[in-house]
């Protein structure tokens, strides 16, 4: 399935590009939020793209083949942005954009075990890279304190303690390898009317054990200033969050900066999709875009 960029009209009024200028995509994904910069920073404006998982970068260098070297794609984690930008000789850049989490075909095509609604190996990783922390590392072989506190935490999980029980006493009996054997063990530790069906029981134990593989709040926390640094004076910063504490950390980093005279805020709260493009593309529905300019 293709990814369907989120609030791309609304990124593109932050990010403002103008022929020629220069940006950071830290989630290049497949590429469609860059697609749409190099559109409007033609003929000479470039983007560096950053992106995990290898196939991501196959496929944005494929989407953006007709923009030629105006493309510049690594295979590495945006936590690296000042390194990398070091090394291209690529800042300081007119903005940076993220659009933090997973996207619809690591969803739903690329066997990463992201989604408890089919059956796959339970590895959670954003990395292609060999040796790269899984979830079935952490079911197996975690301690049972560790793993309640990575579900109360990460996915603020109110039954961690009953999850986390079922995970290390069914672990005994059998090795966990799969998506469908976890969501198994955490139906069978919840009770029937789990909060009121209103979600399935398994959604926050995947979304905390994906946040704890990828280390995403470490890597937030990370990139944030690094970015500020690589944007020039009247530069924008643009991030797209999909979970509170994501958020949280955008919108604290925000207000720090926001005090210490560094940036000045675009989005007092934080701008969400519309109601057309909620029906358009129901996963635009928790996206959280906050903006600054960079003084
Ligand atoms: C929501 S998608 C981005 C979609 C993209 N904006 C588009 O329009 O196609 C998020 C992407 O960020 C990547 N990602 C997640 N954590 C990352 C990290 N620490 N460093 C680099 N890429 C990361 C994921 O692999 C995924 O492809």
């Amino acid at each position: 399935m293709a990814h369907v960029p989120v609030l791309t009209e609304e990124v593109m009024k932050f990010l403002d590009p103008k022929p020629g200028d220069n940006f950071i995509d830290c989630t290049l994904g497949d590429g469609g939020h860059t697609a749409a910069i190099l559109h409007l920073t033609a003929p000479k404006g470039k983007v560096l793209g950053f992106d995990l998982d290898s196939d991501a970068i196959k496929v944005a260098r494929k989407n953006l083949e007709s923009f030629g070297s105006r493309l510049v794609a690594r295979n590495e984690s945006y936590a690296n942005l000042a390194k990398a930008v070091a090394e291209e000789n690529f800042g300081p850049v007119a903005g940076v954009l993220m659009d933090f989490g997973f996207s619809s075909p690591q969803l739903e095509d690329r066997n990463r075990g992201f989604s408890f609604q089919r059956d796959e190996p339970l590895d959670m990783s954003y990395s292609t890279q060999p040796g790269h922390t899984t979830a079935a590392e952490i079911v197996n072989t975690w301690t049972k304190d560790e793993i309640i506190r990575v579900l109360a935490e990460y996915g603020e999980e109110h039954l961690a303690e009953r999850i986390a029980s079922g995970i290390v006493t069914a672990r005994h009996h059998k090795h966990i390898i799969s998506t469908v054997q976890l969501t198994d063990i955490i139906k069978s530790a919840v009770p029937k009317n789990y909060e009121h069906g209103r979600i399935h029981p398994a959604t926050r134990t995947f979304q905390a054990l994906r946040i704890a593989v990828n280390d995403e709040l470490g890597s937030v926390e990370k990139v944030l200033p690094q970015a500020l640094s690589a944007i020039k004076p009247g530069g924008r910063l643009v991030c797209i969050s999909f979970h509170s504490l994501e958020d949280r950390l955008v919108k604290t980093f925000f207000k720090e900066m926001s005090a210490a005279h560094k940036i000045e805020i675009l989005t007092p709260k934080p701008v969400t999709a519309t109601e057309k493009e909620i029906q358009n593309n129901p996963r635009s529905r928790s996206a959280k875009l906050r903006a600054a300019l960079i003084k």
